[in-house]
């Protein structure tokens, strides 16, 4: 199958120009000012962006989580992703306790396999890390499982000590794997939590008021200094405040290999979306939770000057009506996490690109090439080159969008951004050649999605 991208503006990281494009099979085989060659398909890019296709490296599909599971799994997800525009995600698969990390992953594959529509990956969260099993770590790198994330949160569910954590950093950075951190001290915000809850303060909002941002600043400094002192890199995950980001930025001042995501709900939604009336707050209980307002600028202040690298989602979706409602009478029983996966694409490029915050090679870094080749996949993902797959999109940067559950395609009943309108919409979407989304409408098939063996970490920049 040959197909041939005319009169588009290619963009990546680095480049900007006006070109055709040459896919063959799974390929880009071409890049030349005009191909005059026999194709299958011929898409007229006239007048929109061909992008690399996003790679958000946070969801959460089919993971059974607060007594519930997140309510999209692996085919409504990817497609989902798809509809957006986002051609690789990686998720996390879960090693409970006294499970091989082998075991776990096995779990995870199955879930994935034959649904997807786009390609994933597999990051692996320890919770059990005895000494016997931390260099089962390094054989799961040799499949391409090269990143792990390990939680400061959650005690009694996901939370590892310091000593764990400083021996997998330790372990994995021999190999070039990566450590993934959820930074946040759990241990204090548990006493906040149930000081809360034992006094009757049990509402929605008071998730956010037990969750202070030094809680999630210590953590990120005792991630770094740990990192440190392994010798290894380190990634925060799911960073949300400006007391945060202040950690990663002294440290990155200092030389220290550290490096950040940061999510769209931390961009563009603020704490007062916990003052909704009745139990609407629920629909935002995540972990972080959302911060106020005057963070979002020192947020986008970290993405312009690269001390954050990524945007990612954390997608993990729960249905407002019986799976948020969960937490009726206690925030601390609301499933943490909500949707995102569809609309990063655009809710970045509408609040960064055409609010003139980041160039439109910047933003293609932050959504697709920064994560590429944190996670092992460059060049072959998150760029546009001859020999990478051809995870493509094209996207029309003039159009406008309103952000709806009823239109989604997340299988979740309600959205964080209800009613938004955003400029800046994935028309078609290729997926190593093949389209999986031609003018908004899904003609991809689950199960082509592909399991993604990745490489090493490497630095961004
Ligand atoms: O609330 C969230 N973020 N749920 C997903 C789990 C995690 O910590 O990423
Ligand atoms: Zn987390
Ligand atoms: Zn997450």
């Amino acid at each position: 199958m040959r197909t041939i991208i005319r009169n588009g503006r290619i963009v990546t990281a680095v480049d900007d120009y006006n070109a055709d494009l040459l896919i063959d099979g799974e390929q880009v085989v071409m890049i030349a000012r005009k191909i005059d060659v026999q194709a299958d398909k011929v898409i007229d890019a006239k007048g929109r962006l061909v992008i690399p296709g996003g790679i958000d490296p946070h969801t959460h599909l089919d993971l059974p989580f607060g007594g519930t599971s997140s309510s999209d799994n692996f085919e409504t997800g990817t497609k989902a992703a798809a509809h957006g525009g986002t051609t690789t995600i990686i998720d996390f698969a879960v090693q409970y306790k006294g499970q091989a990390l082998n075991e776990a992953l096995d779990v995870w594959f199955k879930k994935a396999e034959g649904r997807t529509s786009v390609d994933y990956g597999f990051h692996l969260i320890c919770t059990d890390l005895p000494d016997q099993r931390l260099n089962e770590m390094k054989g799961l790198i040799d499949q391409g499982v090269s990143s792990f994330k390990l939680f400061m949160a959650y005690p009694g569910v996901f939370l590892v000590d310091d000593g764990t954590i400083y021996k997998a950093m330790t372990v994995a950075t021999e190999k070039g794997g990566l450590i993934c951190m959820h930074a946040e001290n759990g241990v204090v915000i548990d006493i906040i939590v149930k000081k809360a809850i034992a006094e009757g303060r049990t509402a929605p909002k008071y998730h956010a008021l037990t969750r202070p941002t030094k809680a999630e600043a210590e953590g990120v400094h005792r991630a770094i200094a740990l990192a440190e002192i392994a010798g290894a890199p380190v990634y925060i995950v799911h960073l949300s405040c400006d007391d945060s980001l202040q950690e990663v930025t002294r440290a990155r001042d200092m030389g220290v290999p550290v490096y950040a995501e940061t999510c769209p709900q931390y961009l563009f939604l603020d704490y007062s979306v916990y003052e909704k009336p009745g139990f609407e707050g629920a629909k935002y209980v995540m972990t972080p939770p959302i911060r106020e307002k005057w963070n979002q600028e020192k947020l986008w202040r970290g993405l312009q000057s690269n001390d954050l690298q990524v945007v990612s989602t954390d997608h993990c979706p729960f249905c407002f009506k019986e799976q948020k409602e969960l937490g009726k009478d206690d925030f601390s029983k609301i499933p943490n996490g909500g949707p995102g996966v569809e609309h990063r694409m655009s809710l970045v490029y509408n609040g960064g690109v055409a609010s003139g915050k980041i160039s439109l090679n910047r933003f293609v870094e932050i959504t697709s090439t920064s994560a590429a080749r944190i996670f092992g996949l460059f060049p072959k993902k998150g760029t546009i080159a001859v020999g990478s797959d051809a995870d493509i999109v094209i996207f029309d940067p003039n159009e406008e969008m309103t952000i709806s559950a009823k239109t989604h395609h997340m299988n979740v009943d309600y959205s964080c951004y209800e009613g938004m309108s955003v400029r800046g919409v994935t028309k078609s979407v290729l997926s190593r050649g093949s389209l999986v989304i031609e003018d908004g409408k899904y003609i991809g098939k689950p199960g082509y999605g592909r399991f993604l063996k990745r490489g090493l970490f490497n630095s961004p920049r």
